[in-house]
């Protein structure tokens, strides 16, 4: 089916206490294995990109690549932009197809923040895309972001209202306690944080730095309102790590397809466990259901 908007996808989610699992694509294959994962358990799937990644291959190669594995499939997906500063990077992606972008001026003080997210607002509705926004800074590093932990500031609730308000998101992205990237120590969430962010903005939360988080975690956070959870290292480590893995156990095997499918199917069993953690299962026919119900 086409590519779906973000937003009604993820009211859906908040609503009915579920996340829908965001996973960073780092090319077709993994593309492929996170739609296939999301069909195999009749969920709703986002593809995320960042910025580098486009950068490495292009906006029209992705938009195919997602396209691609979207249009066979029976399930909702998104392509969605994460974490960007750059204007031209994001009206150039609701331009070549992207379902949703993210607009990331957390390093600004508030008022510029919300100025720059606002001009990124107008770009959504021009291209009837859905759209993240950040408040408070996240730890750890995405991309060229870099924010230590000293620097780290979480989202106050007062200011997420106002920040909400003023914008309609489809996703607020916002500081808990949660960071980018592996956890040095044990992670310390704010589940209060979360609640009372989610109690003031109605807003569903995307939950960023997903890669670490225990089940609990996760169940926690969805039930006070995470709807959107990433997942970008995780993924990266079974990219390769399973590629590795492969070579070891058959060091004379140099057929490309081999390693290959080894490597998808590694992927792949990782995006079920995230996507069944967050409670997507069977969601994608109850989501298209609401829609069919709501037109
Ligand atoms: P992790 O790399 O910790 O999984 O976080 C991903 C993320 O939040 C992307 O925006």
């Amino acid at each position: 089916m086409p590519l779906v908007n973000m937003k009604p996808l993820l009211r859906h989610a908040m609503d009915n206490h579920y996340a829908v699992a965001a996973f960073n694509l780092v090319d077709y294959s993994s593309t492929k294995a996170m739609v296939k994962a999301a069909e195999e358990l009749n969920a709703p799937v986002i593809c995320q990109t960042s910025s580098k990644t486009i950068k490495y291959f292009s906006h029209k190669e992705i938009v195919s690549w997602v396209r691609t594995v979207a249009e066979d499939s029976p399930v909702p997906v998104v392509l969605h932009l994460d974490h960007c500063h750059d204007f031209d990077m994001i009206e150039e992606c609701a331009k070549s197809g992207w379902t949703s972008i993210m607009i990331d001026a957390s390093e600004f003080p508030f008022e510029e923040n919300l100025a720059r997210s606002k001009k990124v607002r107008d770009i959504a509705e021009r291209y009837g895309v859905g759209m993240e926004a950040e408040l408070g800074q996240i730890m750890g590093v995405e991309d060229d972001m870099v924010v230590d932990e000293a620097d780290s500031v979480l989202t106050d609730p007062e200011d997420a209202k106002r920040f909400c308000d003023a914008l309609d998101l489809s996703a607020f992205a916002c500081a808990v306690g949660t960071a980018h990237g592996f956890y040095k120590g044990e992670p310390v969430v704010d589940f209060e944080r979360i609640a009372a962010i989610n109690a003031l903005t109605r807003t569903p939360m995307a939950l960023h730095g997903g890669t670490g988080l225990s089940d609990e975690t996760f169940a926690m956070a969805i039930a006070r309102g995470a709807a959107k959870i990433n997942i970008s290292t995780n993924l990266k480590h079974v990219f390769v790590q399973s590629f590795v893995d492969y070579h070891t156990a058959n060091p004379k095997d140099y057929e490309p397809l081999r390693v290959l499918d080894a490597q998808y199917q590694a992927i792949k069993t990782m995006f079920h466990g995230f996507i069944e953690k967050f409670g997507g299962t069977g969601q994608g026919a109850k989501f298209l259901q609401s829609q069919r119900e709501m037109a």
